[in-house]
């Protein structure tokens, strides 16, 4: 056996988790999630769902690959064998996500490259959509690739490589940059935003609460998959991060730490985001609904480039430093997911790491292909929508049950309260083995019985054909948790760790 790598210190380690957390989802996801959700008052379910499960599900994660000093399924397997194919599900669908994510970085180092002349034009939307991704009538024609999107895809593997070949030690070095840098970069924007005419107007549209949109259902969903997906739990990333911890590490005050950091810059992108659409709407006479669009890709790609290229002066530097910040946010919640893959893999079957990367990388790369194609991107669109609709809340569910019930909570927090700051209590109980499955069961069997209710009344996400959606969504998510279940009944060579340490 090789010996475990170890972070440097303990900064390394919180800056790479935040550099996991801190992604695409912040920027693009949150303004919008709360400008549609209620505005201001979406940060009351948004809060709540950090409070009663993001933070409790990330300290959870920490302990458990502090403990067990492995990925997710192997450290699921000692708390119990058969919770085994948990691990495997959240490592099986961060592979999923890894390959459309590394798309979108794909499409982000192309437009780093157009800033330079602010390519887009006046006309940006149809410049991403049919100059860049040279899209196709439907998810039935995959004609072809988008090569500019493909040489993307060619540099953010190469960079993801390059980060990680050496494990933790490559990866300390790179987010010293890529964590602090996209913070800057938000600074300047969100200065510039607040000061162009219009910004109020813009604001308004981001926090102005309508508590009326607290009774709806959906509204409680989006807020707790949103707190998911941008704290990176639920996918055997933080376990294997904290897995690299040396003996001695806090626990809980860097889960806190982590949250806080994470969320903050998503709250602060909503003040880039909405005072640059005031401003853009006052310029172009429109209301701030009319210029915002929906959000996601759109926002990022078009959206946003228009509104750069409105401003007084500057265009070409703003330009610049949007898409370094979205290269920076993203670059390192990418690697972390490649990472909690080969840590799954290597650890269960006690492979050499590098291999295991290259091997990670090169499957990873074929598929990503699929997404670079002229259809591409209505298949990224699907996959996204499901991974995140049921897979993600499933695998959380499932490992708050393993790791609260059947591990036992309590016995989580006598191994974590003596090595952290902040003490945790009985209470802690409650939340994890009660108030977080149940929350968490309620939304699953929410978004499915949405799903039947859509597909009785033929209302298909997005206008997606009947078959793309079984395909894409309903298919993908069969076989995840297929490969999931084998995977977890297969024999591991890993002997040596069969038993958890003696602390
Ligand atoms: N948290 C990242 C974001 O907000 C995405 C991500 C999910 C990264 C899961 C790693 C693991 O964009």
């Amino acid at each position: 056996m090789e010996n475990r790598q170890r972070w440097d210190n303990r900064m390394v380690f919180v800056f790479a988790a935040i550099g996991s957390a801190a992604g695409l989802g912040n920027a693009w996801r949150f303004p919008y999630m709360a400008a549609s959700n209620g505005g201001g008052a979406f940060l009351i379910p948004y809060f709540i769902a950090l409070i009663t499960a993001g933070i409790p599900i990330l300290i959870l994660e920490f302990a458990i690959g502090h403990k067990f000093q492995a990925g997710a399924p192997t450290s699921l397997s000692k708390i119990k064998k058969c919770w085994e194919s948990i691990g495997w599900w959240a490592v099986a669908v961060s592979f999923a996500i890894v390959t459309y994510y590394a798309v979108i970085m794909a499409w982000v180092f192309n437009y780093l490259w157009h800033s330079i002349s602010l390519a887009w034009g006046d006309a940006p939307q149809n410049f991403f959509l049919n100059k860049v991704l040279e899209i196709s009538e439907g998810p039935g024609v995959l004609g072809g690739f988008s090569i500019p999107v493909v040489i993307g895809l060619v540099i953010a593997w190469v960079a993801v490589y390059l980060t990680i070949r050496n494990g933790v030690k490559s990866v300390g070095k790179v987010v010293k940059w890529t964590v602090p840098l996209p913070i800057i970069m938000l600074g300047i924007l969100v200065i510039r935003s607040l000061t162009l005419p219009g910004a109020v107007d813009g604001l308004n549209y981001y926090l102005n609460p309508d508590f009326s949109k607290l009774l709806e259902p959906t509204v409680w969903a989006s807020a707790f998959g949103q707190i998911f997906f941008s704290l990176s739990v639920a996918f055997g990333v933080m376990i294997a991060y904290a897995s690299y911890l040396p003996k001695k590490s806090d626990i809980t005050n860097n889960a806190i730490i982590t949250a806080l950091a994470n969320c903050g810059i998503s709250f602060l992108a909503g003040f880039a985001v909405f005072g640059t659409m005031g401003y853009m709407a006052a310029e172009k006479g429109a209301t701030v609904a009319e210029v915002a669009g929906t959000g996601g890709i759109g926002l990022a790609f078009w959206v946003y480039p228009e509104a750069i290229s409105l401003l007084p002066f500057g265009s070409i530097l703003f330009a610049l430093v949007f898409y370094i910040m979205l290269l920076t946010l993203g670059i390192d919640s990418f690697f972390s997911l490649v990472e909690g893959v080969v840590a799954g893999i290597s650890d269960k079957w006690s492979l050499n790491k590098k291999k295991t990367t290259i091997g990670v990388i090169l499957v990873g790369f074929i598929i990503s292909l699929l997404y670079a194609t002229k259809g591409g991107l209505y298949w990224l669109d699907i996959v996204d929508r499901y991974i995140n609709n049921w897979n993600i809340i499933g695998v959380a569910l499932l490992q708050a049950i393993a790791i609260g019930w059947v591990f036992k909570s309590k016995k989580i927090r006598e191994y974590i309260n003596p090595i952290s700051d902040v003490k945790l209590g009985r209470w802690f109980d409650v939340l994890v083995m009660g108030i977080t499955p149940l929350v968490l069961a309620g939304i699953l069997v929410w978004n499915i019985v949405q799903e039947v209710i859509d597909v009785i009344n033929g209302n298909l996400y997005e206008g997606y054909p009947l078959w793309a959606i079984i395909s894409g969504g309903w298919a993908v998510t069969v076989v995840l948790i297929i490969a999931s279940i084998i995977l977890g009944f297969t024999k591991s060579k890993n002997v040596v760790l069969e038993k958890a340490p003696k602390e």
